[in-house]
């Protein structure tokens, strides 16, 4: 059952911050549902210039030189490694090990219809990345879906961060099917609410169906523009809340305690696109869809915001 989709080109939300005014761009007539959205290589390039501007440089630099991590979350009380693991542990309590292996073997087999149906979305959105975009950062990359559509971008690095360890072999099989060499993957297990990259290191950040995962959206959104270099891009797609009222929505809100507890904190009634449009990009590309293979896990707010 499709409840709305619309075509991957009409953005029927178009912010620019210059103005900080939000304007429709294109009809929306199709958007009955809601009136507004929802309603080595690798550390060495990102330690290449520790341009962090959080006042804690030299620690950085003395920290990158004996780590193969860049360090400059701005959670980080000190900076150090150990601080990153009660970050870690702080913002999303531990899972057992049959937990997070579960989950990611779920995410890993049981979201292929779904990735099917959205591919020409994301192979638009991705497009975006050609040419312009070397150094990507991928938040809550789980088992490396969208791995594919950085195939082609000759040079590229892609560093993802996730929570569940786990994901990482499912990241690592999938970057290297979509040709991917290894020393241009990493993986590091982290939390979008302090992301372990300087300032304004790279050029693209990518996060899909992660805001509804992690504990706080707005944190995680500030370090996403943090990380981002001017005029970098955020590729998103967020499920968000159903329209208040209709069938789905009291669904939603019937299972959502439930939801959060099977699978791994996902909260189905956020209005995450509010979120993305307030954090304070430069220009924000929002547009929204349903898809028959999401069930209540609809609609979905997509598009690219430049920082
Ligand atoms: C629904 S899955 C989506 C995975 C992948 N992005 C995709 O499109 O299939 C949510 C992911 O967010 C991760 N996650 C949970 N809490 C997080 C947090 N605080 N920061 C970053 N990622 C988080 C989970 O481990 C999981 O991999």
């Amino acid at each position: 059952m499709i409840l709305y989709a619309s075509p991957p080109s009409s953005a029927i939300f178009s912010i620019s911050n210059a103005s900080q005014q939000a304007k429709p761009r294109s009809s929306s007539s199709n958007c009955a549902h809601q009136s507004i959205p929802e309603a080595p290589p690798f550390p060495r390039l990102f330690c290449h210039n520790h341009s962090c501007l959080c006042g804690r440089r030299r620690f950085i630099e003395a920290a990158t030189a004996t780590s193969l991590f860049p360090l400059c979350p701005s959670m980080a009380s000190s900076n150090s490694p150990s601080d990153y693991a009660a970050i870690l542990n702080r913002v999303r309590s531990p899972k057992p090990d049959w937990y997070e292996d579960f989950y990611a073997s779920v995410l890993a087999n049981g979201m292929k219809s779904y990735e099917e149906e959205i591919a020409v979305y994301k192979s638009q959105m991705f497009a975006n990345l050609r040419g312009k975009s070397q150094k990507v950062l991928e938040i809550g990359i789980g088992a490396g879906p969208n791995l594919k559509y950085y195939a082609g971008n000759e040079g590229m690095e892609v560093y993802g961060v996730d929570p569940n360890q786990k994901m990482e072999k499912y990241a690592r099989e999938a970057a290297k099917n979509a040709g991917l060499p290894p020393e241009s993957f990493e993986f590091k297990q982290a939390v979008g609410e302090a992301i372990p990259l300087p300032d304004a290191s790279v050029d693209a950040v990518v996060g899909t169906l992660v805001l509804c995962s992690v504990t706080n959206v707005d944190m995680t959104l500030r370090e996403v523009k943090r990380v981002l270099r001017p005029g970098g891009l955020y590729i998103f797609v967020e499920h968000v809340a159903a329209k208040e009222g209709t069938v789905l929505r009291f669904i939603q809100d019937v299972l959502d305690p439930l939801q959060q507890i099977v699978a791994d904190g996902c909260h189905l009634t956020r209005r995450t696109g509010q979120n993305i449009i307030q954090t304070g990009f430069s220009n924000v590309d929002l547009n929204i869809a349903s898809f028959s293979n999401a069930a209540f896990i609809n609609p979905q707010v997509y598009g690219v915001a430049y920082r």
